[in-house]
């Protein structure tokens, strides 16, 4: 077959996004598509690259993000994914959302994970799809409606209670519309104060809208420590009651883990209670490849036996990456007394065990998410190792699962559970989004001490057909795009 095109990336290990076996052969790029793959000899591209030797999988996409803001202010800010081969991210995650809100004051945490008032400018999610348009990223973005920036909007004064029916009519009419302007689905985070004071039944009235207007639910549940069990099962209740008895809608389990000692081990009963309730409906998960996790510093949380390091603090912007125990040590002071006088800051927290991080991550129903916080000064380092960490780390030295099934769970099954279209897969007719690395030196550098340490590896990627990094770095390029609602009703 003779023919030109914008692109030839030859005798690649293709690592196609479906699971399947790698090949080798060639990939043609015309404009922002994949025209043809195979052998493909005769034709020629305006530019070639031979990439021997190296695997070439469709981008990855960052299934959970904070990203809102940090996609808001060009290429640069995306240095921390691009640079790992991710090419899309999912933001909006845990009940927070930039958009639709405007603030004057600054906002509770954890919504103040994405920025001060100053950020919160956006009145409707149209605004935020408009901001992104016209200043457009190296990724492309999907976004989501967050619970706890709805509860801000519509409950006056105090937020830290239960809604009443008419904040909750005016919750769900700004989902709906947001939905209608292109957010893919739902987000809460009842975890955290003031989500957590939303009953289940406020949850599912809000959610109503997903009915009408297509998407998913995504949740960082209420208990992922003793009382997860039953979160799972508030968490499908929510999709079955949201949706219709034919119908469900679909629920994604946030970053999924067991947290704090006393429940190691216990990924075993939450997976076979996924397993059964998901029999019925559908659900799916994403998960980080750390025994860490990492929020907002919540000193009524402390425990004894779960170490903290500490991220960010406004007021004590000098100990950021430092252990909460040296500082408290240091100022004489209690651990919580400390944790209180840093407010507002964030923290990582040791509280997961790791056999239970691999078990979740080794499940069929896993995705991989970063969940990374890009605007923290010494951030969790899941935010610039996440997927190198898993092809190096998880497939080449530990052998969890295959570099086709760690691939899979970063592209073809994430794009085929968020609805994504033409995308997640390396097949003609698909949107170019592509990397390039080196399965043999793929790795992460990032470490709690080091977290903003690029990867190695990763030689080159590709968004809608343009190149976004290179060997030189970040190519400047912002070939993102935002994705709108996949499944909204026609
Ligand atoms: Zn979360
Ligand atoms: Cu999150």
């Amino acid at each position: 077959m003779a023919f030109r095109c914008d692109l030839i990336i030859r005798d690649a290990t293709i690592i196609d996004g479906t699971g399947a076996p790698r090949f080798q052969g060639d990939v043609a790029v015309n404009g922002d598509r994949i025209i043809a793959m195979g052998d493909l000899g005769s034709a020629a591209g305006q530019e070639e690259v031979i990439a021997t030797g190296l695997a070439l999988a469709p981008g990855f996409i960052d299934a959970h993000t904070h990203d809102d803001r940090a996609v808001l202010c060009g290429p640069a800010c995306q240095h921390c994914k691009v640079s790992q081969g991710v090419t899309t991210v999912v933001v909006g995650n845990c009940g927070v959302s930039l958009a639709p809100l405007r603030m004057t004051k600054r906002p509770p945490p954890p919504l103040d994970l994405l920025g001060d008032e100053s950020w919160f400018t956006l009145g409707s999610f149209a605004e935020y799809a408009e901001a992104l348009e016209k200043r457009p990223t190296n990724v492309n973005t999907l976004a989501f409606c967050g619970h706890m920036s709805l509860r801000v909007e519509a409950m006056e004064g105090d937020v830290y209670r239960a809604a009443n029916d008419r904040e909750i009519a005016a919750m769900q009419a700004r989902l709906s519309e947001a939905l209608a302007q292109g957010a893919a689905g739902f987000t809460t985070g009842l975890y955290y104060a003031p989500n957590a004071q939303a009953t289940t039944d406020e949850v599912i009235a809000v959610g109503e809208a997903l009915r009408a207007h297509g998407g998913i639910y995504m949740t960082h549940m209420r208990d992922e420590a003793d009382n997860v069990l039953d979160s799972i099962r508030e968490t499908l209740r929510i999709g079955r009651e949201t949706g219709t008895a034919e119908r469900p809608v679909e629920v994604i389990i946030s970053h999924h883990k067991c947290s704090m000692p006393e429940n190691f081990g216990r990924s075993r009963e939450t997976l076979a209670l996924i397993d059964s309730l998901g029999q019925d409906q559908p659900v799916a998960f994403d998960v980080y490849p750390y025994p860490a996790g990492s929020t907002v510093m919540m000193p009524e949380r402390l425990r004894q036996d779960v170490p903290v390091q500490i991220t960010w603090s406004v007021p004590h912007p000098e100990v950021a990456g430092r252990d909460l125990d040296d500082v408290a040590r240091e100022w004489g002071m209690t651990r919580k007394a400390t944790a209180e006088k840093l407010l507002p800051a964030g923290a990582i927290y040791f509280q997961m065990d790791e056999a239970d991080v691999r078990r979740i991550m080794a499940h069929p129903r896993s995705m991989i998410g970063s969940d990374g916080i890009p605007h923290d000064a010494v951030p969790h380092p899941r935010l610039w190792g996440t997927f190198p960490r898993v092809l190096g780390h998880y497939v080449r030295e530990v052998k969890l699962f295959s570099l086709e099934t760690a691939i899979h769970k970063m592209t073809g099954r994430t794009a085929a559970v968020f609805g994504l279209q033409q995308r997640g897969t390396i097949r003609p007719g698909n949107y170019a989004d592509l990397v390039l690395f080196d399965p043999a030196t793929v790795a992460d550098r990032a470490t709690y001490k080091t977290p903003t340490l690029t990867s190695l590896g990763i030689h080159r990627v590709w968004n809608n057909g343009e190149a976004t990094l290179n060997a030189e770095g970040l190519t400047g390029a912002a070939p993102g795009r935002f994705l709108r609602n996949p499944r909204l009703a026609a």
